[in-house]
């Protein structure tokens, strides 16, 4: 740990921190959520940390020499492929198989990568000398346990929120008469019948990952990293800090514990010169044009037949310029004004002014990158938080939703033309936009400012909540419940008993009387 001497250069306002060794996980193969991790690690090496970092989209920038990256890219995406998650992807999934499918591909990514020689080789060094890990916050706890190994704080980041297994490792309150499963299309308020199902799926949550999903996680973690380790749930437990990346559009507030922390935007990037025959396709588009992408994860490949039909002649007919990210060379029956790309700089295109709506999946990265650029949105929902994330927007007026599996091609052409045609659009997203990022510093300096704050003080068990200690019935005062509600029939039981026996003396004594 030769490291720790040397004192980083920091900017006056910050306390100085030494420089640190810090190894990350982000296991998810997701370009989109890849894109704030990488934001994160390549800023601490730039700050001088001795970064190590476990990923399925390595930056390979020979520029960061504080910066070691295992790719693990090949490895993961071979284990999923042996799962059904790739299917599921494109489909709608009831939420209790969604959750289980979820888990499968979770033990799937945990064990390759734990089993991955590389990474063993950083694990299981005796002199491995991390001080922080970090590690993506996506449902399981199993990664977490090579901090337990190591006895060094780590820290949790997501991409986007966390699902309610998470929140209660944090102490989170989540009263599921307000909050709904992060996959759950329930947001507050909810009707009595969504609030009856939202808690019944809470408790079957809870059941589900105390007595299966969390024995698996820990058999996994100590087949590889030893048998000496906490349960996983204490692992769990004990996370220094919890990263989201929430904001208070698409998120309901909610009342947080101290670690838990949003950032917003992370991987927004200065506008940058697009290549060349993009660029002279949309500098062409004086009518305007619309950008069609479904993400990283919802590849337009691999949508019905049918509705891939229904796009091509809905585009057909409209007035503008589309560009389309579409993941292979040819489109058959491509129209004239339609333009593929397999890979496109999605955050350049959505800068450039002839473009003038993004239909979207609605991926929690592409609303950020269309805010940001202030274009507004046509959104067609297909897995995960897209849902709820559109509902939201169609409120504030900055997008309309569509659902794709009943969208008709006039409904689909008429959005579009209502959202290019109507003002309203695009001054809701410049009102948004403006809500999004106002805070005293930038996202990412807040969020480094995060990291080596746990780092200088070895975690954060000054901040932790009691919440996450106390068991629910203790929580939910369910014990002083009962016993205030005994005291109570106490009460009615000696009343009535007082009650009927001055009445039957009363009456009593008439009876005598009368007779
Ligand atoms: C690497 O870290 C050192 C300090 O540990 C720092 O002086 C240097 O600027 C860093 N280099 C880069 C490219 O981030
Ligand atoms: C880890 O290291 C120990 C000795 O330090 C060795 O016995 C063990 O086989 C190693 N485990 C793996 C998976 O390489
Ligand atoms: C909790 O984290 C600390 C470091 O912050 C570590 O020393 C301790 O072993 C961890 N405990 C558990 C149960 O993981
Ligand atoms: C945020 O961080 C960047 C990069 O370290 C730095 O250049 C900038 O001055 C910081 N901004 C503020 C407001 O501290």
């Amino acid at each position: 740990m030769i490291m720790k001497d040397i004192v980083c250069f920091m900017p006056v306002l910050w306390a100085s921190v030494s420089c640190a060794r810090i190894l990350g996980i982000f296991h998810i193969p997701s370009f989109s959520h890849q894109l704030v991790y990488q934001a994160i690690w390549k800023q601490l090496s730039l700050r001088g940390h001795q970064v190590m970092a476990v990923t399925t989209h390595p930056l390979q920038d020979p520029e960061l020499t504080n910066l070691t990256e295992i790719d693990m890219g090949e490895v993961i995406s071979t284990a999923i492929n042996q799962t059904s998650i790739p299917e599921i992807m494109s489909k709608e999934v009831p939420l209790l198989s969604l959750v289980h499918n979820l888990f499968q591909v979770q033990y799937k990514i945990a064990e390759a990568v734990l089993s991955d020689k590389r990474f063993i080789d950083v694990y299981n060094a005796t002199d491995a000398g991390f001080d922080l890990i970090l590690a993506e916050a996506c449902t399981l706890p199993t990664l977490y346990a090579v901090a337990a190994k190591f006895k060094v704080p780590f820290i949790g980041i997501s991409s986007y929120g966390v699902w309610a297994g998470v929140h209660y490792a944090m102490g989170n309150p989540h009263p599921t008469s307000l909050y709904s499963e992060m996959w759950s299309t329930f947001r507050y308020p909810m009707a009595f019948s969504e609030r009856l199902r939202n808690t019944f799926y809470y408790i079957w949550t809870r059941y589900y990952l105390n007595f299966e999903a969390l024995p698996k996680c820990d058999q996994i973690a100590r087949k590889y990293l030893g048998n000496d380790l906490p349960y996983i749930q204490d692992i769990e437990k004990n996370m220094s800090l919890l990263l989201l990346t929430t904001n208070p559009i698409l998120y309901e507030p909610r009342p947080n514990v101290p670690t838990v922390i949003s950032m917003e935007q992370m991987h927004i990037k200065p506008v940058k010169p697009l290549p060349k025959d993009l660029k002279q396709f949309l500098d062409s588009a004086k009518e305007g044009a619309v950008y069609f992408s479904l993400g990283s994860n919802v590849k337009s490949i691999n949508i019905p037949e049918k509705l891939r039909k229904l796009l091509i002649e809905a585009f057909a007919e409209l007035p503008y310029k589309v560009l389309w990210k579409f993941e292979d060379d040819n489109l058959p029956g491509k129209p004239k004004n339609v333009f593929i790309g397999k890979w496109i700089p999605q955050q350049d295109v959505l800068a450039h002014p002839n473009v003038k709506v993004f239909v979207t999946q609605c991926g929690l990265q592409s609303i950020e990158e269309a805010i940001s650029r202030g274009v507004p949105m046509v959104g067609m929902p297909f897995i995960a938080d897209q849902t709820r994330n559109i509902r939201r927007l169609s409120e504030e007026g900055a997008a309309i939703g569509l659902d794709h599996t009943t969208v008709t091609k006039e409904e689909f052409k008429n959005a579009i033309i209502e959202v290019i045609s109507n003002p309203k659009y695009k001054e809701n997203v410049k009102r948004l936009a403006d809500i999004w990022v106002d805070h005293p510093l930038p996202s990412l300096n807040r969020t480094i400012w995060w990291i080596e704050y746990v780092i200088r003080h070895k975690g954060t068990k000054h901040l932790r909540s009691p919440t996450a200690d106390v068991s629910w019935f203790e929580y939910l005062l369910v014990d002083v419940i009962l016993v205030l509600l005994l005291a109570i029939s106490l009460v009615i039981f000696v009343l009535y008993k007082t009650v009927k026996f001055i009445l039957t003396r009363i009456c009593g004594g008439a009876k005598i009387k009368q007779n």
